[in-house]
């Protein structure tokens, strides 16, 4: 394994991203919002009531058809249950990025189709999310009926957050819940001002994501690890440094290991890296150990000459990457290592894979590491929480992602929430203190 820094990084410098120390000692802004205050619809009686549900229907598309509904499924409890409860349920939710008018091109219609289908009720489509077609469609809907508003981004008050616009969607409401935490990290119209205008709720969806992510990160059962992957520090510098304050043990590896590796003076030949990164590195790895968090890197690397599918590879141990080669996964005794520490482990969160994954056989590491994790899971062993979108595409090609303890549908929120940061549509939803 490459070692740790045995020197002290001599001087707390601040880097282009900010004093890494500094931020570090400051309490995480999660800290400062009461998530117990969040109130769930639970008890409420909500029969005939029309129930604005803010969901993330912003799933991939092709040809008209949706070709990922893992969101949508996640969905469909929720939305069963308050129809269940005799509630007029309106769905808005925004769908790609738009540029902020209508786009057929980014219609919600094919997509409440499928939702519908999953559903198994008959889902009604209203062609504007505000004004006389959603006025129609919301009159229309019977208690226990269900309709989907069209694209919140066909309007540019969406993303404004615009108040004018959230009273237009406030209009077709009686009460608002948001089920979607995969877009609370937004602070649009949607997610923030309407809750604020309506009495509002945390729907089953975003509880659940939370919980997940309180389970291993606010209060969880030590020791902790954490496996933090991807090509790039610069992406994921707060995650790293909030989480070396909050885990046990830190396994870096994708590509962003190799600034890692390149900050402690290592060959990596001709590895994507982020050499302007290294000092970062450097002070985060310092920050790590004095909280007493052990970072790890890879100590076996498969490399190649070429980043293609099928390239000639070869395992070689970390300090003895061939200049002309490239690191494209972590090694065998690496994950071998990696399982055994998270074996030791009570709680692990993963976000990132450990290797070019999505190119035959660079998953091998990624997937490995996964399949162990799982096991333990399975084995009553270790609570997993994982999150991401590649993440997310290496656990389905592993096979995995039903062994979790908890597989978030959250990208950009899942990582805010890493960094330790307030999710506005999720402070939005606490009441200000009166
Ligand atoms: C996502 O897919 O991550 C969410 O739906 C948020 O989408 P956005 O990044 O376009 O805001
Ligand atoms: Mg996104």
């Amino acid at each position: 394994m490459a070692r740790v820094p045995t020197h002290d990084v001599p001087e707390w410098t601040s880097t282009r991203y900010g004093d890494a120390r500094r931020r570090l000692d400051r309490p995480g802004p999660i800290a400062m919002i009461d998530l117990d205050k969040l109130k769930t619809t639970d008890g409420l009686d909500l029969k005939a009531k029309r129930v604005i549900v803010r969901a993330d229907l912003n799933v991939p598309v092709k040809d008209g058809r949706v070709t990922d509904a893992t969101r949508l499924a996640r969905l469909v409890p929720g939305l069963r249950e308050l129809a269940g409860r005799g509630a007029r349920v309106v769905v808005i939710s925004h769908f790609g990025r738009p540029k902020g008018g209508p786009d057929p091109q980014y219609s919600l219609k094919p997509v409440a189709d499928k939702l519908g289908e999953l559903l198994a009720l008959p889902v009604a489509f209203a062609e504007d999310c505000v004004g006389e077609p959603a006025e129609r469609i919301v009159a229309a809907l019977l208690p226990g009926h269900i309709a989907v508003l069209e694209n919140l981004r066909f309007h540019k008050g969406e993303e404004k957050n615009d108040a004018g616009f959230a009273k237009r969607l406030a209009a077709l409401g009686d009460v608002f819940v948001n089920d979607a935490f995969s877009a609370a990290h937004r602070a649009h119209a949607s997610t923030d001002a309407l809750a604020r205008m309506l009495p509002a709720y945390a729907g089953p969806l975003l509880m659940e994501e939370i919980n997940a992510l309180v389970s291993v990160l606010e209060k969880p059962r030590k020791p902790t690890a954490a496996v933090i992957g991807g090509a790039k520090v610069s992406t994921k510098i707060d995650v790293l440094i909030n989480l070396a304050a909050k885990v046990d043990k830190l396994i870096v590896g994708g590509a962003m290991a190799n600034t890692f590796l390149l900050a402690e003076g290592v060959g990596i030949g001709k590895s994507l890296a982020e050499p302007e990164l290294t000092k970062t590195a450097l002070e985060i790895m310092h920050a790590a150990k004095q909280r007493h968090c052990e970072v790890i890197l890879p100590r076996d690397v498969v490399v190649a000459a070429r980043f293609e599918a099928g390239a000639p590879s070869t395992v070689v141990p970390t300090l003895e990457v061939p200049a002309d080669q490239m690191i494209l996964d972590v090694g065998p005794r690496s994950v071998a290592h990696c399982a055994d520490i998270i074996g030791a482990c009570s709680t692990l969160l993963w976000n990132g894979p450990l290797g070019a994954f999505e190119i035959d056989p660079f998953g091998a590491g990624t997937f490995a590491l996964a399949r162990a994790a799982a096991a333990l899971t399975k084995a009553g062993k270790l609570t997993s929480v994982a999150g991401g979108g590649d993440t997310v595409a290496a656990l389905n090609t592993a096979g995995v992602t039903g062994s979790f303890t908890y597989v978030s549908t959250a990208g950009g929120a899942f990582l805010e929430w890493l960094e330790g940061r307030t999710l506005p549509g999720v402070a939005a939803l606490i009441p200000a203190r009166s």
